[in-house]
């Protein structure tokens, strides 16, 4: 389990504003000036601390799965000109200037920006590489793109509320044709069990030095469940196949249809085991190639699949890239390479016995919160054999 006051990207999110926000440095080359929203600013400037960049980028899994995936694609790249929306530290940008980009505007509304610039003046890329410290929002420049990269993904997938400025970059530069990395986006759910944790947060104390505390049980529930809790479960804890919740092809997505998801569900359990909630998970992939049936039915990933999206286009979905030709995949499924988004747990108050092939059913919907749309309401309801519950959270 991660260290619960280490800075994380559900920080960046949370964190209030300690000091003056980065407003005059928006006023540089190529940004107009801007009043953020204070939720922005309490967002940008926890990306502004090393941290939460370190902790990104020593995600291997993530970090070369970029790398593959911009190299991938470097006879398209080559020449051309890219957009790295939230470049961080820059590192998205580099690679692209190693693929072969013309020209790469690297833009970041966090003072990270400031530091951007530097590491692309010590490897002496400046000449391709423009930083631009603003929003992407506020950006102005007169060429379009021919490529977007951006690692815009938060927890569960949707947490964060970044993907609607990709959006909005993507609507506004893109060029027709162009490509975006990562082009298509998988947001699953499982039920699962995890006895341990029960045990080690709410079992605990039923005797405490042979003391009855039953009399804390309500309380601990609520202190320990009450918010989805970020960690690694193991691919063993998990119930049934993964329902998918929601399918994100990047290139054709709205930012009205990600203010509300909601998918219904129904699975049956592979085994028998007392439900103790639902692990929430995503994969993104980068490109289009069209993958056999054939070539992914060898594997056992909770993630694989081929799916078709609204433009009839198949989305590769396997864990990893089984040959050079195939598409690549960042996963972040139970059974794959942790990463630092790990799995989002939603933990319910009482555990419910299933049986093997007990049918559990019901809904969720993710919705951005209206108290900060960086937020997510989540209502989930849930029902197997005579017991029908509903949770609802906010991930903060
Ligand atoms: C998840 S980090 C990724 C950083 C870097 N691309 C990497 O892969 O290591 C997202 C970055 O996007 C920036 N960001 C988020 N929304 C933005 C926006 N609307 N305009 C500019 N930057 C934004 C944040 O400040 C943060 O540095």
């Amino acid at each position: 389990m991660r260290d619960k006051y280490a800075l994380t990207r559900r920080s960046a999110s949370r964190l209030l504003p300690l000091v003056a926000p980065p407003v005059a440095a928006a006023a540089k080359e190529g940004v107009v000036p801007a009043s953020f929203l204070e939720q922005d600013r309490a967002y940008f400037q926890a990306y502004s601390h090393v941290g939460i960049h370190e902790e990104m980028i020593k995600d291997r899994a993530r970090t070369d799965a970029y790398r593959d995936a911009i190299m991938f694609h470097a006879d398209f790249i080559r020449d051309k000109v890219v957009m790295d929306v939230g470049c961080g530290t820059g590192i998205l940008s580099i690679f692209c200037a190693f693929a072969g980009a013309r020209k790469v505007y690297a833009v970041d509304a966090s003072d990270i920006a400031v530091q951007a610039k530097e590491v692309v003046k010590a490897n002496r890329l400046s000449d391709v590489i423009t930083v631009l410290h603003g929003r992407v929002e506020d950006l102005n420049i007169n060429e379009k793109v021919d490529v977007i990269v951006s690692e815009w993904m938060g927890y569960m997938l949707l947490y964060e509320s970044m993907l609607g400025s990709v959006i909005y970059a993507r609507d506004r530069w893109l060029k027709t044709g162009g490509l975006m990395l990562p082009s298509f986006a998988t947001l699953y759910m499982a039920p699962v069990t995890n006895a341990e944790k029960y045990s080690e947060c709410i079992d605990f104390w039923r005797s405490v030095y042979g003391i009855d505390m039953s009399a804390m049980l309500p309380l601990a529930k609520q202190h320990s469940f009450e918010e989805p809790c970020i960690e690694n479960i193991a691919a063993e804890s998990v119930l049934s196949w993964p329902i998918v919740i929601k399918q994100i092809n990047c290139k054709t997505i709205t930012i009205a249809e990600l203010e509300s998801v909601k998918a219904d569900f129904s699975v049956s359990s592979i085994m028998t085991a007392p439900l103790h909630g639902f692990a929430l998970w995503f994969d993104v992939s980068f490109g289009t190639r069209v993958t056999q049936q054939t070539d992914l039915q060898s594997e056992t990933s909770l993630g694989r699949s081929l799916a078709v999206d609204h433009d009839g286009v198949e989305i590769c979905r396997s864990k990893k890239r089984a040959k050079p030709s195939d598409c690549i995949v960042l996963s972040t499924a139970p059974d794959s390479t942790p990463t630092h988004w790990a799995q989002t747990l939603l933990y319910v108050y009482d555990p419910i016995e299933v049986k093997q092939d007990q049918e559990i059913s019901g809904s969720i919907e993710l919705s951005q919160s209206k108290e900060n749309p960086r937020f997510m309401n989540i209502f989930l309801k849930y029902r197997s054999g005579t017991r029908e519950c509903v949770k609802e959270s906010v991930m903060r």
